[in-house]
């Protein structure tokens, strides 16, 4: 538990897709693919690579390199890779002292405590001091500007890689949250599967994100965008390309799509009143990169009836929260018990 009066040196997210760190003082955000590819070495794995470099080897790799995407659904999933991604940034971040960081972490809502303390031993064995957390619900709204502090509600949508955090936030506190673990990623992976299902074509992982980020779409709405996409021919095993529109996009991602709409409106149900009828002068706030899917803002607005708002760096809500975090102790006391 913090000291009154005391912060973090370092805010990390460690989200699925990209972890970010901010340093106190220092308002830049460092950001990695959460990434990291290894091979087996004579003491047991070594590094080949951290973050971009390691991504970019995703699905290229020869047998004996490994790459590893070691947090799942926001989760950490691999803890030694996610040890070794943290030493890497935390070198690259640098902190002023000489002293081991003290390390705020943002966990995603619905963490276990048994998960908790892994996340704390975790980040503690890739070389902070100390370890404290975070609801990633608090900061993405902390770092959209919400005023967490309030007598008022506010809804904050964080659709990440891993994970669909949503948010209700009000006088520091969490009123209601949710949280599923369809997100970007599962984009993709709907992406692959409709490929296949009705082109008998299968496509990689990081050409699905590539389809997702040229003609993605939540809904059909024209103009209809086209991407030609290579893959591999299933019934012959020969490379193969086929002309895909957003249509197609919308259609492969309907279903969760529609996932993500219904908690959202599920999350304003169990809103009291009071709290509804401000978040209906203030609308949603949406962030996290798999927000930033084209017509998504549409879908929520005309499933809730609320004016959907943007940040400017939608990704970077809950780093941007975090360093405030780190600046404002007495806030951070506040809301530290928010789960
Ligand atoms: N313009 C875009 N359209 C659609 N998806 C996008 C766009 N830009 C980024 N993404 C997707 O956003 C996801 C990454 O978002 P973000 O960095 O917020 O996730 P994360 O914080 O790492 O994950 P999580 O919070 O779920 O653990 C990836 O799936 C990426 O493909
Ligand atoms: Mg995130």
């Amino acid at each position: 538990m913090a000291r009154r009066g005391t912060t973090a040196d370092l805010a990390v997210d460690l989200g699925t897709s990209n972890t970010r760190i901010v340093a106190r003082g220092g308002g830049v955000v460092h950001e990695a693919p959460t990434a990291v590819a290894t091979r087996p070495g004579v003491k047991g794995s070594e590094v080949v690579a951290v973050g971009k470099p390691a991504r970019r080897m995703l699905g290229r790799t020869p047998d004996e390199i490994k790459v590893i995407r070691p947090v799942r659904g926001g989760v950490i999933a691999d803890f030694d890779a996610t040890e070794l991604l943290l030493r890497h940034l935390f070198r690259a971040v640098g902190t002023r002292s000489l002293r081991k960081p003290r390390v705020l972490v943002c966990v995603p809502t619905g963490t276990t405590e048994v998960e908790r303390r892994a996340v704390q031993e975790c980040v503690r064995a890739a070389g902070a001091r100390e370890v404290l957390l975070a609801a990633t619900g608090m900061a993405a709204a902390i770092g959209a500007d919400i005023p967490v502090m309030e007598p008022s509600g506010s809804l904050i949508v964080d659709i990440g890689g891993g994970r669909t955090d949503i948010a209700i936030v009000s006088l520091g506190g969490l009123v209601v949250r949710r949280s599923i673990q369809v997100a970007g990623s599962a984009f993709d992976e709907a992406l692959v599967r409709w490929v296949r299902q009705n082109h008998a074509l299968l496509v990689g992982d990081a050409t699905a994100e590539a389809m997702k980020l040229r003609i993605g779409a939540a809904a059909r709405v024209e103009p209809e965008r086209t991407m030609r996409v290579r893959g591999r021919d299933l019934p012959t095993g020969a490379p193969r390309e086929v002309d895909l529109t957003s249509f197609d996009m919308a259609e492969a991602l309907h279903d969760h799509v529609d996932r993500i709409r219904k908690t959202v409106i599920d999350a304003l149900r169990e809103a009291p009143p009071e709290i509804a009828a401000d978040i209906h002068d203030r609308g949603l706030v949406l962030a996290g990169g798999g927000g930033a899917l084209p017509y998504l803002d549409r879908v929520l607005s005309d499933a809730t009836g609320l004016p959907v708002l943007q940040p400017d760096q939608p990704e970077r809500c809950v780093a941007l929260g975090g360093a405030v975090l780190l600046e404002d102790a007495a806030l951070f006391e506040r809301v530290a018990q928010a789960q």
